[in-house]
């Protein structure tokens, strides 16, 4: 298993599993039969994805326009804070148009409805949508997507443009950070030893290190 920044990773999808279905993609994406495409890729998560499925897209045929948007949900334990906000438009009139929104990974679906719902009142004619991957049977709301790369185990995943803390992003596979099960196992056996006689550790009230930081150990600003 990779080691990136001292931290053990488990792949998931390797590099070559993620560029053959791409092309599979890219080619489903050309006999969609989209008219006057934008893509638009959700920034920040999405941006090696949409780089690769892009240069995808021109292999078979297909040069479409592209802008950005991006979208932020703020939480400090990897869960969907269930708040989406806008940070970056969209420049370009997209009336009449057909827009491909592309994002990294499919959760709640709460980014993808607020993105969809979005450029639909900027009046595109139809606005589709392509994930690299979906969790299943994480959806807050029904929704369908149009093109999907893997689903996911429902585990948090880094790499291939997505993050920890801004960490990872650059890793041309997806995977997920392993816990440091020699240091967990040691600070939970320190932490029993510490318990006082009302069964509650020294750290206090507001619990460990670890629980204040999410599963990987490190602080996440969600959904970029
Ligand atoms: P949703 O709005 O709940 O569907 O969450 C989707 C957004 O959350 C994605 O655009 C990602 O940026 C982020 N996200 C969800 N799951 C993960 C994960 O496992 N790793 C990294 N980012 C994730
Ligand atoms: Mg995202």
């Amino acid at each position: 298993m990779p080691t990136v920044r001292g931290r053990t990773i488990r792949v998931l999808f390797d590099a070559e599993t993620i560029a053959a279905r791409n092309r599979e993609m890219a080619a489903e994406i050309a006999t969609a039969g989209y008219r006057k495409l934008l893509v638009v890729p959700i920034l920040k998560g999405s941006f090696v994805f949409a780089a690769d499925l892009l240069r995808a897209l021109h292999d078979v045929g297909l040069s479409p326009e592209v802008e950005f948007i991006q979208l932020s949900s703020y939480d400090a334990q990897q869960v969907s804070s269930g708040h989406v906000s806008l940070v970056r438009d969209v420049e370009s009139d997209l009336a009449g148009r057909d827009v491909l929104l592309v994002d990294d990974i499919l959760e709640s679906g709460r980014t993808i409805a607020f993105a969809r719902d979005l450029l639909a009142r900027r009046g595109a004619r139809k606005v589709a949508v392509a994930v690299l991957l979906e969790k299943p049977g994480k959806l807050a709301q029904p929704l369908t997507v149009d093109h999907v790369g893997f689903p996911c185990p429902d585990v948090f995943v880094v790499g291939y443009g997505m993050d920890a803390a801004h960490a990872f992003r650059g890793l041309p596979f997806v995977g997920v950070v392993e816990e440091r099960r020699s240091r967990t196992a040691r600070a939970g056996a320190r932490g029993s030893r510490a318990r006082s006689k009302d069964g509650r550790s020294r750290r206090g009230a507001s619990g460990s290190r670890r629980e204040s930081r999410g599963r990987a150990g490190y602080r996440s600003r969600r959904g970029s």
